[in-house]
């Protein structure tokens, strides 16, 4: 399912825990799917200074993590909140309908 923006399903809402990071592939993008404080994000799963998933971190006050070295990426910005990483991961746009949670990477928000 594909909308006119671009949206695919990513999981069902269902399926989400409260800040524990579901890693999805949509359209060859690895791409971590975040429910925290109630609300959904989808964040590149790999974190700007290298090679490493995101998913595997922990969610904390609307960050998460890079367990490698510890550079935390805000879920609505995608910016890193500290050394080593200094460039931003990209954030997807989410939509919600039903049960169906869909992202779209192809507008980075
Ligand atoms: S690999 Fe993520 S902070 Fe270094």
């Amino acid at each position: 399912m594909t909308t006119a923006e671009g949206f695919v399903r990513a999981c069902a809402l269902s399926e989400l825990e409260e800040d524990t990071p579901k890693r999805v592939e949509l359209g060859g993008v690895p791409v971590s799917v975040v429910l925290t404080e109630g609300e959904v994000f989808a964040i590149n799963d790999i974190c700007s200074h290298a090679n490493v998933s995101l998913s595997e971190g922990e969610v904390e006050d609307c960050q998460i993590e890079c367990w490698l070295h510890g550079s935390s990426f805000d879920l609505r910005t995608g910016k890193p909140s500290g050394l080593p990483a200094t460039r931003p991961v990209p954030v997807y746009p989410v939509q919600i309908q039903g049960d169906d949670v869909l992202v779209s990477v192809t507008q980075e928000s």
